[in-house]
């Protein structure tokens, strides 16, 4: 099934999450209403929201209780996304301008806490302390990924471990709880929501790789942003840490990375593209992408057998092979 038929099916309760999304970040202030609105518009997947109501489906599906673990997951995401934009200095996301791009560096760190903010109070409503400490601990595990990745720009010694870890930490984390909350919101058992958490873990880390190998193999259209701008910013990924292990290819790599961090990444990075293209690490990641998408599947043959389970196992494959 393709990730559309997926949406299609459940179109109902993700518009009627969207019109919370809506409502959670109205505001008052208008430059803040206005920068949140506008990188809520810009689109996305709203792959997170979607692994909430999946996974609360394994419990019961309560769309009103619900949504307040949606809503914020979707927020947390999004919040991370503008902050991470004034990381990359990236100028667009999801095709259209960033905040920080649109405005400034510090409207979108403001925007970024704003919307944070919003998420933790969204979550509230639910009077579950355990929700609220799993929410807090993503977003505390999520900034020490992003540190990670700054400490580790342009060093060609990193290890897979080093860039496994990163990942878990900024990725992977938030895609396992929303497993993993929708079932627990939804009143699942705890065998349940481990099993979910330990789904979207697997999920998270395919999609990540997914991720760092469409910013050196996708277009432009698929991505919403130039490709290449990973290395750009000095983020060496798991593609390229594995190309940098063949002998023949890893003296012209050093070069080409030096050359790149000494202009600041303000350089004709094709030749670093080609070599990657033309590296094993392309399949490697794929390999290890692949492998990922398995366990994940593999970790749901211990849950009831009902149609939500199916469309899990839908979503998995589409982030095996996504290319947006
Ligand atoms: C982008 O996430 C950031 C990563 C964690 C790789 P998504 O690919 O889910 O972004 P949107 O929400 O669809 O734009
Ligand atoms: C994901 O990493 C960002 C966060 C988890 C905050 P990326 O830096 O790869 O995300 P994109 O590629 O900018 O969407
Ligand atoms: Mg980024
Ligand atoms: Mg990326």
């Amino acid at each position: 099934m393709k990730l559309i038929e997926l949406y299609a099916k459940m179109k109902k309760d993700i518009s009627y999450i969207e019109k919370q999304l809506e409502r959670s970040i109205d505001t008052d202030h208008a430059l803040l209403r206005e920068a949140s609105v506008h990188l809520l518009k810009a689109g996305g997947k709203r792959i997170r929201p979607v692994f909430v109501l999946l996974g609360a489906k394994f419990g019961t599906y309560d769309l009103e209780r619900i949504k307040h673990v949606a809503v914020p997951l979707e927020l947390i995401h999004m919040a991370s996304l503008v902050h991470d934009d004034v990381i990359d200095d990236a100028m667009t996301r999801r095709g259209q301008l960033t905040v920080r791009s649109k405005w400034d560096n510090r409207i979108a760190m403001y925007t970024g806490d704003y919307i944070f903010a919003k998420a933790l109070l969204v979550a509230t409503k639910l009077e579950n302390p355990e929700i609220h400490k799993i929410l807090s601990k993503a977003i505390l595990e999520m900034s020490i990924g992003e540190m990670e990745q700054i400490r580790f720009f342009f060093n060609s010694e990193q290890t897979v471990r080093d860039y496994m870890l990163r990942i878990r930490r900024k990725t992977a984390l938030l895609i396992a709880i929303s497993c993993q909350l929708g079932a627990i919101a939804a009143g699942a058992s705890e065998n349940i929501s481990n099993r979910l958490y330990s789904f979207g873990y697997n999920v998270g880390m395919a999609f990540q790789v997914r991720d760092d190998l469409l910013d050196l193999c996708g277009t432009e259209k698929e991505i919403g942003k130039p490709p290449g701008s990973d290395i750009r910013q000095g983020n060496i990924t798991i593609p390229v840490i594995f190309a940098l292990r063949e002998p023949e290819l890893r003296p012209m790599l050093l070069t080409e990375l030096k050359r790149i961090q000494e202009a600041d990444g303000q350089t004709d990075i094709s030749r670093f593209i080609e070599l990657i293209r033309g590296s094993a690490g392309i399949k490697q990641a794929e390999e290890l992408a692949n492998r990922y998408i398995d366990k994940a599947i593999s970790v749901l043959q211990g849950l009831p057998d009902i149609q939500a389970k199916k469309d899990l196992i839908g979503v998995a494959h589409f982030i095996g092979n996504r290319s947006y």
